[in-house]
């Protein structure tokens, strides 16, 4: 039977292109999405992937979305924890709700997505997590305390789970991508993108598509042996 993966904020952006990959490989597919019906309905009608409505920050409403997905689909198998926002501002102007707000979802999001399905894996003997940090989480980024704090933060889980989950079969890692064409970076004032593009060897940003190739490998049976890795997909614009 086919494997089931869920895709956090799985119906927009980098999480799209990775459900529809994942689709592609054969794999039943969720999608959460935060608060957009009208582009999660769009998405679920072009593609066939069923998507689901919650808050990655809040536990219980996780659970049983997880609970939910699960009597749907079957058991989870891979996890793509990728739901994330940005609140960008100068520390000096950071409040403390932005702090607060970028915690929540893509840190403790992350925490909300995994703890519930945790368990199941360890009893079947398969899982694989995959979490999306970022480039930001590697290097800092000016106006971004709160969310590079998150995304260093998400190394630290895929490394310690990496260690926990290897003896029950599952693996953890991370896809840092650079800055991508999406809405996120695209919310960038014209004239910072503009300056940033001018930092990626490449010249150019990054597509939705080349983080997801990224991930459909890390999940497949190929990909076992590699646990608490981290695959930078940015262009040349940070070295590790
Ligand atoms: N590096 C250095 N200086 C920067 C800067 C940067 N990346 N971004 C802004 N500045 C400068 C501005 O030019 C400005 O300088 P001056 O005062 O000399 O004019 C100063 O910092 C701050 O200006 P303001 O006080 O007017 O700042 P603001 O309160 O209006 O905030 C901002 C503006 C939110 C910082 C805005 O410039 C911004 O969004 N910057 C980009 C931040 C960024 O790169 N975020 C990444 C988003 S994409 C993402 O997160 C996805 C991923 O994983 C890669």
């Amino acid at each position: 039977m086919a494997r089931t993966a869920l895709v956090t904020g799985g119906s927009r952006g980098i999480g799209a292109a990775i459900s529809k990959a994942l689709k592609a490989e054969g794999y039943q597919v969720a999608a959460t999405y935060a608060g957009n019906t009208e582009k999660a309905n769009a998405f679920s009608e072009e593609t066939g992937i069923k998507t689901y409505k919650w808050n990655v920050a809040d536990y219980d409403e996780s659970k049983a979305g997880i609970e939910q997905v699960e009597a749907d689909l079957g058991p989870i198998d891979i996890i793509v924890a990728n739901a994330g926002i940005t609140r960008d501002a100068p520390f000096h102007k950071m409040k403390p709700e932005q702090w607060k707000e970028v915690i929540d979802t893509n840190l403790t999001g992350v925490f909300n997505t995994v703890h519930p399905v945790w368990p199941g894996m360890r009893e079947r003997g398969f899982g694989r997590i995959v979490v999306i940090s970022s480039i930001n989480g590697q290097k800092g980024q000016f106006a971004q305390v709160n969310y590079a704090a998150t995304k260093a933060g998400d190394l630290g889980i895929i490394k310690s789970l990496a260690q926990e989950g290897a003896s029950k079969g599952i693996t953890a890692n991370a896809v840092c991508p650079g800055y991508i064409a999406t809405e996120m970076v695209m919310a960038v004032p014209e004239k910072v993108r503009e300056a940033i593009i001018g930092q990626i060897p490449t010249g150019r940003l990054g597509e939705p598509e080349e983080i997801a190739r990224c991930v459909s490998f890390l999940v497949s049976d190929d990909a076992q042996f590699i646990n608490g890795s981290t695959i930078s997909a940015n262009g040349g614009q940070f070295f590790v």
